[in-house]
């Protein structure tokens, strides 16, 4: 833990949209009168019909609902593109730079409109109606933002699936919302590497009968097959509509998108995020948060298929008339000055990368990045997991020069938007330390008795009440979702970190404290690779838990027992790793696989993973209690046979 605290500067100070005085009266004001403070500031977004109710909202696990703004009425893509005709019709909203440094474009919001109104009449035209959901399986191309403003405009419900996902998990996905049509391109590319898109959705559809259109985005020009019928080339249906397409009216309530993400048990879970609150959230907090204000080049690096790219690159910048940077590529390609030869090509003033990215970077020296210019840097954000405080302080001396301050902003993909970061003029940071509250979020910590923690204090994560951002529900399953986040802490939201709150009040987010892992920001549940594990033949068991990676953050340590007759062999554990990236994803690889002849099982059956989890982390003095183990030697054996790291 690092004790240094950088305050504000008094230039930050001066120029930021909300200074210190400003966070505590507006942040006092938004928990004595939420209604009134929402009021407020849902006047941010155009309503086409005004709002008369702001908040309606219980976490009695009895009688759960989560409504804001329920009797107003709006279009987003409108929010996100046609009101800024009036003001910025020539201003650049998306500045995409390819994962080739030759390849580049500019999309004005002009240009935003047309594209995104085409793209909506191609849905419409192949059947996609208000309330029908949509997948959309595409690379870091500006037609990602276009295709979710085009559903948005519609009505219709994007699921962006992750390009980095298999057949498998893409099939499970369309299967779980009922999809009948999927947007994806024929190849994607990172780091000069071809990624077999619409293949990989060919695959999957064998698994879904349901599909009924393919609309296949031209990029690479790489061949592919098209199934007569079934798949459509955009360019093709396209050029066959207008470019201009009258929004749906949409209730606030009604839904936008779904997002997978996992869950500490079964597969993942459909989030469902609406339409009128998770806007304002999203708008509001980008612009506070990042001090975004006119003219401002800003850069998200994470992918549209995340959380962060939902909010942060397409529909908070875009509410804002902001310019958005979306990159294809990957930070080391062709070189690892990459991320700062693209601030310096685009001028970027704001920049919101992952610890995992800067972990990689800072292997790397200092040089790649002093070789650069940097100067129209101007803050630096950090997302996805904790940032160290030593990958925090390169990233302020060496990227930032500094000058910059860094806002460490934690959220999840099921917060909509940011709930706890620094506001760069207004609060002083601690490396390592997410800080303090957004406007209307009550942290409170816990013990696991559910007993509330007063001052400085550590324990489990939980929020007090709802922000207009949160999700509404589990798509198909709204018992998993009140289950999931409302039951162990009758009244509260449970986020499933654990945190530690200092002296100050300052929240330290100390990472997941149940099954899901977290892998270069990447969200994983344990669960989900057992299960790919266990779908090989030859294994018969399989326990997964995480283990400190310098890198990702956290590594995947997997204990396999075989099938019996099986050899545990190099090679098997080689096949396996290729299993699992096969089954899921590249991201869910074990890094490390240990054959176990037996896994720690109490009486019951049940599996400790509390000492799978003190071996991985090479921390064996302390193990714990192994009486209730049904058979206690299993503990020596895996101790002695623990893999080498590395
Ligand atoms: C989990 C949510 C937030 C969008 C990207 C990830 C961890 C996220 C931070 C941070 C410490 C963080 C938490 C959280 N996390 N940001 N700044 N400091 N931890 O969204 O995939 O839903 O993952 O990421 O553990 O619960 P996600």
């Amino acid at each position: 833990m690092s004790n240094e605290v950088f305050p504000v500067s008094p230039e930050w100070a001066a120029r930021a949209i909300i200074d210190e005085a400003r966070y505590k009266a507006l942040y006092e004001a938004s928990l004595r009168d939420p209604d009134t403070f929402w009021r407020e500031e849902a006047q941010r977004i155009d309503w086409i019909k005004p709002f008369t109710k702001v908040k309606n909202v219980s976490f009695d696990p009895k009688n759960l609902h989560i409504k804001w703004f329920e009797d107003g009425a709006l279009n987003v893509s409108v929010n996100c593109v046609d009101r800024h005709l009036k003001d910025r019709p020539d201003q650049v909203a998306i500045i995409w730079e390819g994962d080739d440094p030759k390849n580049d474009r500019k999309i004005t919001y002009r240009e935003l409109h047309a594209e995104v109104c085409r793209f909506a009449n191609v849905l419409k035209a192949r059947g996609v109606k208000k309330g029908d959901r949509v997948t959309i399986y595409l690379p870091m191309i500006p037609e990602a933002a276009y295709a979710m403003l085009a559903c948005a405009r519609i009505g219709a419900v994007h699921s962006v699936v992750f390009a980095g996902f298999s057949p498998d998990s893409i099939a499970g996905r369309v299967v779980d919302c009922d999809s009948t049509v999927i947007i994806t391109a024929d190849e994607g590319l990172r780091g000069g590497r071809k990624i077999p898109l619409k293949a990989n959705t060919d695959e999957a559809l064998k698994k879904c009968p349901g599909v009924t259109s393919v609309i296949t985005v031209r990029h690479t020009g790489g061949d592919v097959a098209m199934q007569a019928g079934r798949d459509v080339w955009y360019h093709e249906e396209a050029a066959k509509v207008p470019a201009d397409c009258q929004p749906e009216v949409m209730n606030a309530e009604d839904p936008l998108f779904i997002l997978y993400t996992s869950g500490s048990t079964g597969k993942p879970k459909g989030v469902l995020h609406t339409s009128g609150g998770y806007l304002v959230y999203a708008s509001m907090t980008h612009q506070y948060v990042f001090d975004y204000q006119d003219g401002d080049i800003y850069w998200c690096t994470a992918d549209v298929g995340w959380v962060t790219g939902h909010s942060y690159i397409v529909y908070g910048p875009l509410a804002n008339g902001a310019t958005t940077l979306m990159f294809e590529g990957v930070p080391n390609y062709p070189s690892t000055s990459r991320f700062w030869e693209v601030i310096d090509k685009h001028q970027v003033n704001i920049f919101y990368t992952a610890p995992t990215a800067l972990r990689s970077l800072m292997r790397e020296g200092d040089g790649p990045v002093k070789k650069t210019s940097r100067k129209s840097l101007r803050l630096l954000g950090s997302v996805g997991e904790p940032i160290n405080p030593e990958a925090w302080l390169w990233y302020h001396r060496v990227v930032g020069d500094g000058r910059c301050p860094i806002v460490d902003t934690w959220w999840q993909t099921e917060t909509g938007g940011i709930l706890i970061s620094p506001l760069p003029g207004a609060i002083a940071q601690k490396p390592g330390s997410a800080t303090l509250p957004f406007f209307g979020v009550k942290p409170v910590v816990v013990d696991t008795e559910g007993k509330v923690l007063e001052g400085e204090t550590s324990g489990n994560l939980c929020i007090a009440d709802s922000w207009p951002g949160q999700m509404r529900t589990v798509y198909g399953d709204h018992q998993r979702f009140i289950d999931t986040y409302f039951i162990q802490y009758p009244g509260m939201y449970f986020t499933g970190d654990g945190c530690r709150r200092d002296a100050d009040g300052y929240y330290w987010i100390t990472g997941r404290v149940d099954d899901v892992l977290n892998v270069s920001g990447h969200r994983l549940g344990t669960a989900e690779v057992e299960s790919a594990l266990v779908a090989h033949a030859k294994v018969a068991e399989a326990a997964v838990v995480g283990y400190p990676h310098d890198i990702k953050g956290q590594g995947i340590y997997a204990y396999v027992t075989l099938n019996a007759g099986e050899q545990p062999t190099e090679e098997l554990r080689k096949e396996l790793v290729q299993w699992v990236r096969k089954e899921i994803s590249p991201i869910a690889a074990p890094d490390l696989i240990q054959f176990a002849p037996g896994l720690p099982k109490t009486r019951s059956g049940k599996i400790m993973r509390r000492i799978l989890r003190k071996i991985a982390e090479d921390d064996f003095s302390n193990l714990g209690d192994t009486s209730t183990l049904a058979d206690p030697t299993v503990v020596g054996d895996l101790v002695d046979n623990r893999q080498n790291k590395g």
